[in-house]
């Protein structure tokens, strides 16, 4: 285990880490640094943790690495098998982290939240994120929070620093299930505004008016409202991506295998065409370019098209 330098930082704010520096990791981690929380960083491709050590972070080598101080660890990674495999290697509690609350804030499945709840017990708090990495980073986002009381209470230091808490109570799973059934609502929703766009060209209608009746309609709830610049913009800027809106319908099905719901299955279906169709680097918002037979910005041959099988092959 190396140690690595630690800069000296003012006292009061609670020492934490950040575990897993992709979009909405570096969003907690800069808006905990913001406002002087101590941050440890850790991410599995090193390069992704440099702005943040410019920040006065401190990347640590491995998760084992925490600080000494350190009083929690969040978890934001980008599915069950990563956030499994990052806090409980073997399924057992990380050694380094005795004593310390860990949170998880990543969108898994009520089963992995159950999971390390049995791995971490009393010092275990789910706390899957509403909201966008820059509401995050504005500290406009909401956390779902569930857990023991205490390890709750304890996180209120962080808790401040963001708009407020959705209390689940005690159950880690309904803290999972509620943002799995956001999620449902919001990519099942931007799906079908995607369709109504297509579904307007292929009629003849400009750009410039299906906006203008997009922008106006009530039917658009304002969480797909924010995203319509992104829809029509070509290059889809954004900050979420495709495979995870698939990740995340696949979970809100996996709730309930036994039941049937077309709507949210097509959804999902569509959000994995379109990461086939190459797209899947860039924002949901991409959904909108489904069999449209345009090429991702910098990409020479549609994906489908390179793994369509050649004559005689
Ligand atoms: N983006 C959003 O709008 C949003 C909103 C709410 C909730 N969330 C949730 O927040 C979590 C993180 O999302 P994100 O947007 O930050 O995704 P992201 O930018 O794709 O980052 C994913 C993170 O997971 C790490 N990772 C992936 N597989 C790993 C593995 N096997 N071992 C170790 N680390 C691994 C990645 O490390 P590398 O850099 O090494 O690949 C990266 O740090 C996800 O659960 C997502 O559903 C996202």
């Amino acid at each position: 285990m190396t140690t690595p330098d630690r800069p000296l930082r003012g006292a009061g704010e609670m020492p934490v880490a950040v575990l897993g520096i992709g979009s909405m990791g570096h969003a907690l981690a800069e808006r905990l640094l913001a406002h002087d929380h101590p941050v440890d960083v850790w991410n599995r491709s090193p390069g992704r943790t440099a702005a943040l050590r410019d920040a006065s972070a401190v990347a640590i080598d491995t998760p084992d690495d925490l600080a000494g101080a350190c009083a929690a660890v969040f978890l934001c990674l980008a599915d069950d098998a990563s956030t499994l495999a990052v806090a409980a290697p073997d399924g057992r509690p990380r050694q380094g982290w005795d004593g310390i609350v860990v949170v998880n804030t990543g969108t898994v499945s009520p089963a992995a939240q159950d999971q390390l709840a049995a791995i971490y017990g009393s010092r275990f708090v789910a706390a899957p994120i509403l909201g966008a990495p820059q509401a995050v980073r504005s500290g406009a986002a909401t956390f779902v929070v569930a857990g023991p009381p205490d390890a709750v209470a304890a996180l209120a230091p962080v808790w401040a620093r963001f708009s407020g808490t959705v209390e689940a109570g005690d159950d880690h799973s309904r803290a999972a299930a509620l943002k799995l059934l956001e999620n449902q609502m919001l990519l099942s929703g931007l799906s079908v505004v995607a369709e109504t766009i297509r579904l307007g060209r292929g009629i003849g209608l400009g750009d410039d008016f299906l906006i203008q009746m997009l922008a106006a309609s009530p039917s658009v709830a304002p969480s797909l409202g924010n995203r319509l610049p992104a829809l029509f913009d070509p290059d889809h800027p954004g900050w979420s991506s495709a495979p995870a809106a698939a990740k995340d319908l696949g979970l809100a099905l996996g709730m309930d295998p036994t039941g049937d719901f077309p709507v949210t299955r097509a959804a999902r279906d569509a959000y994995e065409r379109i990461v086939d169709e190459g797209w899947g680097e860039l924002d949901i918002t991409a959904i909108v370019e489904l069999d449209s037979g345009r090429r991702p910005p910098g990409t020479a041959t549609p994906v489908r098209e390179l793994l369509k099988p050649t004559k005689g092959s």
